[in-house]
């Protein structure tokens, strides 16, 4: 083994075992998505002032989520954008990519599976799946949609790393417990259900729009006062 990888394989480890807080973990995309911008602006190397001004977050606040890390920036130089980037997109699993499937091909499967700039951070939606027979043969994108009875057989055929719940929510429990039968093990949840699912290895993101509005309307009324 070389160093080099010597050095990753360690700093890997280091990453699993750390335990960083999931307030941590939701900042980091706000950080890639901002460096993004920066690289395709040839900016190679910002400060964290600079950085803090952009994102309008504390200069503080970035080293010390940053630091989570290791750190990455050099005291004077700031940081290396590209470096930082990727890396930020490794603690992210963004270099790898990610094959979802869709489950449910109404309004919001489709408009997800439409949506082509997941495929730039590596998410690939594959298949989607529905029981409305009138849906059969039908694709999104070129994506094709299947039956509800050929999912056990897809997912025996091809590699499926999330499955997207856009169903009714009645549906959402036995289809994700289904799911995790077949072997998937990362459910993005958009039912307005909590899952209940005993599998402590199974990873669930909770998507819900109408949080995101009630938490505005809550700031409509609080500015007003
Ligand atoms: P929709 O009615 O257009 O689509 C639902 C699709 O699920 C239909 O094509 C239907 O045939 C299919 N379906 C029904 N039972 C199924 C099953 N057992 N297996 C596979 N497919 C099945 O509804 P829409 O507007 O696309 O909403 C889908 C879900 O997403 C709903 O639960 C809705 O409440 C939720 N939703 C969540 C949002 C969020 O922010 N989390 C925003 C909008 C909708």
């Amino acid at each position: 083994m070389n160093v080099k990888t010597f050095l990753t394989l360690e700093w890997e480890d280091w990453i699993l075992e750390k335990e960083i807080s999931q307030a941590v973990i939701r900042r980091m995309p706000r950080y890639y998505r901002y460096l993004g911008e920066l690289l395709e602006e040839g900016v190679e190397r910002i400060s964290s002032n600079d950085l803090s001004n952009r994102m309008k977050v504390t200069a503080s606040q970035i080293r010390q989520d940053l630091n989570n890390f290791g750190g990455f920036g050099q005291q004077g130089y700031g940081y290396n954008v590209q470096f930082l980037y990727d890396e930020i997109g490794k603690i992210l699993g963004l270099n790898e990519t990610h094959n979802i499937i869709v489950i449910g091909a109404g309004n919001l499967g489709q408009a997800i599976t439409n949506y082509v700039k997941f495929e730039k951070f590596g998410f690939i939606i594959t298949a989607l799946f529905d029981v409305n027979p009138d849906l059969k043969g039908q694709k999104v994108r070129d994506i094709p949609i299947y039956m509800m009875d050929q999912l056990e057989d897809y997912c025996k055929k091809h590699q499926v790393d999330i499955a997207a719940l856009t169903l009714p929510k009645e549906k959402a429990d036995e289809t994700a417990k289904h799911l995790v039968e077949l072997g998937i093990h990362a459910i993005w949840n958009f039912a307005h259900v909590d899952l209940d699912l005993m599998d402590s290895q199974v990873v669930v993101e909770n998507v819900h729009l109408s949080d995101s509005l009630m938490q505005l309307s809550y700031n409509i009324v609080k500015n007003s006062k």
